[in-house]
Order: structure tokens, then sequence, then C-alpha cells
């Protein structure tokens, strides 16, 4: 009896977890300006499941240096705006996180990071249902390797 116990306490927990996890993603920012997953894999895209509400990107810069040297974010917008977001971003600077304040065509965007530290980024999924969205640093010159696709299937 106590042994069916233990089997039904750990399914339920195993479920739970994967649910939780289905809404969410974690990255790493690297030092050659790349986000990989927890297990070292280069991630050019994230798969959101359609039934999710809300989604999360975590990601920690492994780095050692500060930001000003190897800052990264995550900042979701539509693909064909990243070019004009980053150009706009440059002129804006370090100290207001290569990004233009308050730039309508980001849809939401994470705080600029240095090395060892930790942020995220949440989103509607509703937001970026329909047409090409992406996710990509807007440190000077990363959104052309820190950059992927964002999936809702
Ligand atoms: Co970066």
């Amino acid at each position: 009896m106590i042994k069916k116990m233990i089997i039904v306490v750990g399914l339920a927990l195993s479920i739970s977890a994967a649910w939780a996890d289905s809404c969410s993603f974690e990255l790493h920012g690297t030092d050659a300006r790349e986000y990989r997953d927890l297990q070292g894999n280069l991630v050019k895209q994230i798969v959101i499941p359609s039934s999710c509400t809300e989604f999360k990107i975590g990601m920690k810069n492994v780095t050692k240096m500060h930001k000003n040297l190897m800052g990264h974010n995550v900042v979701i917008a539509k693909a064909d705006d990243v070019k004009a977001i980053a150009k706009d971003g440059a002129i804006a600077g370090i100290s207001k996180d290569y990004l233009k304040p308050n730039d309508s065509r980001v849809v939401a965007h994470s705080k600029m990071i240095g090395g060892g530290e930790v942020t995220s980024v949440t989103f509607p999924v509703s937001a970026i249902r329909s047409g090409d969205y992406v996710f990509f640093c807007s440190f000077l010159g990363h959104e052309v390797r820190m950059r992927g696709k964002l999936i809702v299937q």
C-alpha cells in the first residue's frame, strides 16, 4: 500500500514539473555571443506550446565579463524589426541597455546583464501568435549571432 502511494506521488510530481517547464525556457548567454541551452546546445529556436498563455525565457550570462563588455539580454520582437531596433539601440547606447526607451516595436525585453547575473522576460503568447517573431540580444552587434525564432505550435 505504501509502495503504491509513493509511485502515485512520484508520478504527480513529474507531471507537474513537465507542465511548468513547457511555458518557460532557460538560456545561457556565452562569451562567444551565443544563446545555448543548459546542456550546451546552440539555441536557434524555441517552440512555445500554443496552450501557454504566457511564456517566460530565463537567461544567465555565463561569461565572466562586465555588462559593458559582454552584456546579454533577451528582446522579443518581429524578425523584420530587429535591424531597426538594433540600429536605434546602438544610438541609445549602453546606458540604455542598447534599446531605445519605450520602443514600440519591442514586445518585451529583459534587463541587460553581465557575467554571473540572471534575468528573464515574460510575454503574452497572444502577442506573437501571428507573424515571425524572434528573441535576440540588443547589445551592440550581438543581434547577428544571439538570435532565434519563436515558434508557437
Ligand atoms: Co549579448
